[in-house]
């Protein structure tokens, strides 16, 4: 069997990995990785193939950026041939960026079956550009993948047909599960000096939070106050940094010497600093999960969630972008008032095995 698997944005990497380490178990299974070139920065892309183990892509398409019609339409324009030259059996799509969708849509065309893994989530959000590409790759899959119920259940509540539909666990869990020892070695917090320090740790680049200079100056307006209480390390992603400049929101930053503003962190070192922290604040999708597995506080910078079960058994809460919200409960979270985090069912480690085991056996 010829399964071709797709990467393209960072998120993707840490989902991939289990599933190409899992594959050589397989005699039969040729797997083929095609990158879409959609992250091509050093510290975006490079950088978590050699830490992750994840092999050489066999292809690059090396889209680059572009709108959202651009860039799909090129991922779709320069994935068609080389679906047509491998000619795989199965395709493999994970999560819910572009890249997801373009590759999704040419396959099914080309009569390849086609897997999503991460199916089903939900922020009910059409303003975001993933929740459309979730809804379009789902309604088009031949098997879907659940990382917790709420996906399964918005999956049949749409019509999926049940057979196609199961609930694994999170291959993104697996991959941090796998590498959690390694990262202890990071040497990330003595670079940062933050030895034995209390601190937090930042990550935003939704557009909904960094395109609009209103929302991103009270995300700030919080912040400004936390960094007082202790240091605030932001890895900054490409977007916003740009964002930050051209809304010269960047001149704020001057007045806040706690608010530490660092590259992109490579895998290793942001799990590292993660699992150290005393509070997360976040608009990101997969670290909403990973604090849950690692129980450290996590504050979510949305107004909704497509993963429901890190909030009902997790660590994670909805805050939104209300500076005052926001505040009060990074002093519950700093202060220990937190609930006791359980682990989402099959949230084990196994996700990747049970993924390929029932394509092997339905496809
Ligand atoms: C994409 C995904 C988002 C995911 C995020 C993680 C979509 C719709 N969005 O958003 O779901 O959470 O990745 O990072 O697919 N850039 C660089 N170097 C890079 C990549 C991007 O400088 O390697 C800059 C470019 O200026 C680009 C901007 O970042 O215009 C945004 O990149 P893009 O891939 O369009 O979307 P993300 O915001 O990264």
């Amino acid at each position: 069997m010829k399964i071709l698997n797709v990467v393209g944005a960072r998120p993707n990497f840490m989902k991939i990995a289990p599933l190409m380490a899992e594959y050589p178990r397989y005699e039969n299974i040729q797997a083929i990785l095609v990158h879409t070139g959609q992250h091509y920065d050093e510290i975006m892309s490079k950088l978590f193939f050699s830490e992750l183990g994840i092999p050489e892509p066999d292809v690059n398409l090396e889209v680059g950026s572009g709108s959202h019609a651009v860039q799909t339409a090129e991922i779709m324009k320069r994935f068609e041939p080389v679906l047509i030259n491998y000619k795989p059996d199965v395709v493999v799509v994970v999560g819910d960026v572009n890249s997801t969708i373009a590759c999704g849509l040419v396959a099914v065309k080309l009569g390849a079956k086609l897997v999503h893994v991460e199916a089903g989530l939900r922020s009910g959000d059409r303003t975001m550009p993933e929740e459309i590409n979730r809804l379009l790759t789902d309604s088009i899959s031949d098997l879907l993948f659940c990382t917790e119920q709420s996906g399964v259940d918005n999956l049949l509540k749409e019509g999926i047909s049940p057979q196609k539909v199961h609930l694994v666990g999170h291959v993104m869990i697996d991959n941090l599960l796998r590498n959690k020892e390694k990262a202890k070695n990071s040497n990330i917090l003595n670079l940062l000096n933050l030895n034995g320090d209390d601190y937090a740790v930042l990550t935003l680049h939704r557009p909904s939070n960094v395109d609009d200079p209103v929302i991103f100056g009270r995300i700030l307006d919080a912040l400004t106050i936390i960094q007082n209480d202790m240091p605030v390390i932001f890895p900054v992603h490409p977007r916003t940094r740009k964002n930050l400049v051209s809304c010269s929101l960047a001149k704020r930053l001057e007045e806040m010497p706690g608010f530490r503003l660092t590259d992109p962190l490579g895998y290793l070192d942001f799990l590292k600093l993660m699992s150290n922290a005393k509070v997360v604040l976040t608009d990101s999708g997969g670290i909403q999960e990973e604090t849950t597995i690692l129980q450290v506080p996590c504050l979510t910078l949305r107004e909704n969630t497509e993963r429901p079960i890190t909030t009902e058994l997790g660590t994670n809460q909805i805050v939104g972008t209300d500076p005052q919200k926001i505040l009060a409960a990074y002093r519950n979270a700093t202060s220990g008032n937190w609930r006791e985090p359980q682990i989402p069912p099959l949230w084990d480690g196994k996700a990747a095995k049970r993924i390929v085991d029932i394509i092997v056996k339905s496809i």
